[in-house]
């Protein structure tokens, strides 16, 4: 369907260097788009960009920093007007309790899913004001942004938040066309969970979900595109949910 096409368009997705934003960076360049990779490491995200083809370019980025965020709008814009904003740069570095987690990993954890996401959406929103194109931006959030999951507070309470800032931005961008919307994934298998179900939490945490198995890059990736493209036009302050059913347990 030609609703669905991003021809023509231009994408910046964070933490595109693998797992999740790969994937989305591979579908977005299959739907006919042009795509700016940017992640931490700069020798990876470089990889990473060679090997999705000449429409792809990646750039290091540390979307905690304001810096370093204005410099990847300012390089992402050099290139043409942004139409695609995906925020999927995120970490979840440890699985405890919530008396367990030391002040710099609490700030380290916010630093990244929370104030990355606030950070890269506005430098990358006022420049679509100014551009007068309107926008898509796309948080990936997480299923633990609704679902209470144990040892996960912290991530949790970030993701939920973007939860928020997802509709407060909806609210506040609606009438200068640009949509902002969340992706919640449940548990995706990539790097960041690779450790999680290999430890001994990982029988328990697969029983949970209602269809029995974890879900791959690639299935996170079709919403995505979907809420990208001209076919999502009147969908804004969403959270899609995929999940395979995680949040009805
Ligand atoms: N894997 C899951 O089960 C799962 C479930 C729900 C939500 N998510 C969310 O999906 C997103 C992607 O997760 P993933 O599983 O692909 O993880 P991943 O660890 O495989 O990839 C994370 C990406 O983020 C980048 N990144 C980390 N910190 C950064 C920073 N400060 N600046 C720029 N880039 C940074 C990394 O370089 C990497 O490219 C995250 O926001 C995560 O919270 C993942």
């Amino acid at each position: 369907m030609e609703q669905f096409s991003l021809d023509g368009k231009t994408a910046a997705v964070t933490g595109g260097s693998r797992g999740i934003g790969l994937a989305i960076a591979r579908a977005f360049i299959e739907a006919g788009a042009r795509v700016v990779i940017a992640a931490r490491n700069e020798a990876a995200v470089a990889e990473a960009a060679a090997s999705l083809g000449a429409r792809c370019i990646g750039l290091g980025c540390d979307v905690g920093d304001p810096a370093s965020v204005d410099e990847l709008a300012e390089r992402a814009w050099a290139l043409g007007p942004v139409d695609i904003v995906v925020n999927n740069a995120g970490v979840s570095p440890y699985y405890k309790r919530a008396e367990l987690v030391s002040v710099e990993e609490f700030d380290e954890v916010v630093r990244v899913n929370l104030r990355g996401a606030y950070l890269v959406s506005v430098a990358m929103a006022r420049r679509m004001f100014a551009a007068g194109r309107g926008g898509s931006i796309i948080n990936i959030s997480s299923v633990a942004g609704i679902v209470p999951l144990e040892r996960q507070g912290v991530y949790a309470a970030t993701k939920a938040g973007l939860h928020q800032l997802t509709k407060v931005m909806a609210l506040e961008w609606a009438d200068r066309g640009v949509r902002v919307n969340a992706i919640a994934p449940g548990w995706v298998e990539t790097d960041l969970v690779d450790e999680l179900f290999a430890s001994r939490h990982g029988e328990r945490l697969l029983a949970d979900i209602p269809m029995g198995r974890l879900a791959q890059p690639g299935d996170i990736a079709g919403a995505a595109v979907w809420l990208a493209s001209d076919a999502a036009s009147y969908v804004t302050g969403s959270v899609v949910v995929i999940d395979g059913g995680r949040q009805l347990r």
